[in-house]
């Protein structure tokens, strides 16, 4: 996976992308940064990347002329080293909500440029510039760096061979079942007169998997009952196309 990032502040990156797993997926090669400053095309003695809004009102908005030369000289970069142009995302409280199906389609996506604005927000035209526009969540930030290491980082851990083991992703809260994870315990057995459910340590898998199962759909139930509907509509539409598969 490529990422190509535009930001006025590369070096919040650096520490990030040499640490941990994403620190391997970069030695290893999963992983491959480039970066570019919309400062490097500013304008004027300041190399202003900002303006005050049409219209007036408090804040200053990011230049579309400024932000969409920096797009279009990191696409060039990309093709001139013959890699493919990266989808363009725009960062940004206004987009679409990202979660793990998200991380998953970036996982798997060639190139994703990650857009981040600093300021009020970007002029309204650079929509036309990007191909989707992703939030972090329902909060306001000043810029869209934390936004970018926290996808690059979702969405890395999903690239087969990157963290090693493939299971520790397929069972984990909003994995492939849609539901939260089950609770986990280790040693000590008794901490603080709090010990552990018998059945982990009965060596008895098919209750283990049953018990953790049941947990699983408790916490979400009780957590987060908004999941348990998009697990429901993923079972019906599985057996939907089951049924189609086996008429046809
Ligand atoms: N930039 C500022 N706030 C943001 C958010 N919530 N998500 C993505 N980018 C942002």
């Amino acid at each position: 996976m490529r990422v190509d990032v535009v930001t006025l502040f590369p070096e919040l990156f650096e520490t990030f992308l040499k640490t941990s797993f994403v620190g391997r997926a970069m030695t290893g090669g999963q992983l491959t940064a480039r970066f570019r400053s919309p400062r490097d095309f500013g304008l004027g003695k300041h190399k202003s990347v900002d303006d005050t809004p049409y219209g007036g009102g408090s804040g200053m908005v990011m230049r579309v002329d400024v932000m969409v030369a920096c797009m279009e000289a990191l696409d060039t970069e990309a093709e001139a080293a013959g890699l493919p142009r990266a989808r363009r995302v725009l960062l940004t409280p206004q987009g679409t909500p990202f979660v793990q199906s998200i991380a998953a389609r970036f996982s798997t996506t060639p190139a994703v440029m990650l857009i981040c604005g600093r300021y009020e927000g970007f002029d309204e035209r650079i929509r036309g510039f990007v191909d989707e526009e992703v939030s972090l969540g329902d909060f306001v930030m000043t810029g869209g760096e934390v936004a970018a290491m926290a996808m690059i980082e979702a969405s890395v851990r999903l690239i087969p061979g990157v963290l090693g083991n493939e299971e520790s992703t397929h069972e984990e809260s909003h994995g492939e079942g849609g539901l939260l994870e089950y609770p986990h315990y280790t040693r000590p057995a008794d901490f603080r007169g709090q010990g552990v459910p018998e059945v982990l340590a009965s060596g008895n898998h098919a209750h283990i998997a049953a018990w953790r199962r049941a947990q699983s759909m408790e916490r979400t139930r009780t957590r987060r009952p908004d999941l348990i509907e998009h697990v429901e509509a993923a079972v019906f539409e599985k057996l939907a196309k089951a049924r189609k598969e086996s008429a046809g």
